[in-house]
């Protein structure tokens, strides 16, 4: 068997195409353009690359964008003031705290901040708690993890009564996915760092979610035949032929299990594109809620 290629670069474009329609139609219509506040702590270079690019795509769909950089010594009163106007100005619809924050930060006590109207991550306490509870809606659903979702439904596969298999537990991917395909009605397994014999678990996966970021774990072995795979692993491993000395891989040893499974997610090209188009669609969401 080789697998389909669950194409994300394209599904993100629809998305961002639907948003730049609807924003379009505000504008024409005289309501708020929607507006996205990002709060970025410290000079991680990653961090100031993601946060670049969701500003370029606000720029890109017609979207207000306002961003924030505060040095690391910050003191966290500071922090909290800002998110506080940031909650009190009708400009910004949506607020995104780049995580993670430098050491000394409480992230909880941060994210708490964070109006529930405005929390286009999705990371409010009170958000994730409502999507591990049945009967719950929380007001915004993490990015990476609603574009993991939206992935697995272009496959046509059904997500309800199947084995999913999530690697990795963190609060900004694994564990938010696990919650979603709980609700999708996915008999759902959480692996980590210290679960015993990996393989024989994701054996198990009718649906397998890779996010450990460590390049090409899942083996061919590790796959049941006929499995989709979503890989949201983005490692840089050193590469001397290409241009720039390093290239990107998944979680996933991608060629090996591209032969056993029936899908399968790209790096890039994946999951990537999606973290930013849901991000769009969510600060759409927080500007019509304003309405
Ligand atoms: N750091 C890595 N991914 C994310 C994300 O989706 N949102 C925020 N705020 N920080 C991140």
């Amino acid at each position: 068997m080789s697998a389909t290629i669950i194409d994300g670069k394209k599904l993100a474009a629809e998305i961002r195409e639907e948003v730049a329609l609807k924003v379009a139609e505000r504008r024409a219509a005289g309501k708020s353009v929607p507006g996205l506040a990002t709060v970025l702590v410290g000079e991680d270079p990653a961090s100031q690359v993601y946060v670049r690019s969701k500003h370029r795509a606000c720029e890109k769909l017609g979207l207000n964008s306002f961003s924030h950089a505060l040095p690391a010594t910050t003191p966290q009163h500071q922090l909290i003031e800002l998110i506080d106007e940031l909650n009190n100005d009708p400009r910004v619809h949506g607020i995104l705290v780049q995580l993670p924050l430098p050491d000394g930060f409480s992230e909880e006590e941060v994210l708490l901040k964070v109006s529930l109207k405005k929390d286009v991550d999705g990371f409010h306490p009170i958000n994730i708690g409502k999507l591990a509870q049945k009967g719950r809606t929380p007001s915004f659903v993490p990015c990476t993890p609603a574009g993991v979702i939206e992935l697995l439904k272009t496959t046509g596969v059904s997500i309800e009564g199947k084995n999913a298999v999530v690697l990795g537990r963190s609060n900004i991917v694994g564990m938010p996915v696990a919650l979603l395909l709980v609700r999708e009605n996915a008999t759902v397994t959480s692996c980590h760092s210290r679960s015993q014999d990996l393989p024989s678990i994701t054996r198990t996966a009718d649906i397998l979610v890779a996010s450990v970021g460590k390049a090409e774990m899942v083996r061919a072995d590790w796959v049941k035949p006929g499995a989709v795979i979503i890989d949201v692993g983005i490692n840089h491993v050193d590469d001397p032929s290409a241009e720039k000395g390093y290239r990107l891989v998944g979680d996933v040893a991608f060629d090996e299990v591209r032969a056993v499974a029936s899908a399968i997610t790209p790096v890039p090209g994946g999951v990537g594109p999606m973290t930013i188009a849901m991000l769009m669609h969510n600060t759409l969401k927080a500007a019509e809620l304003a309405d």
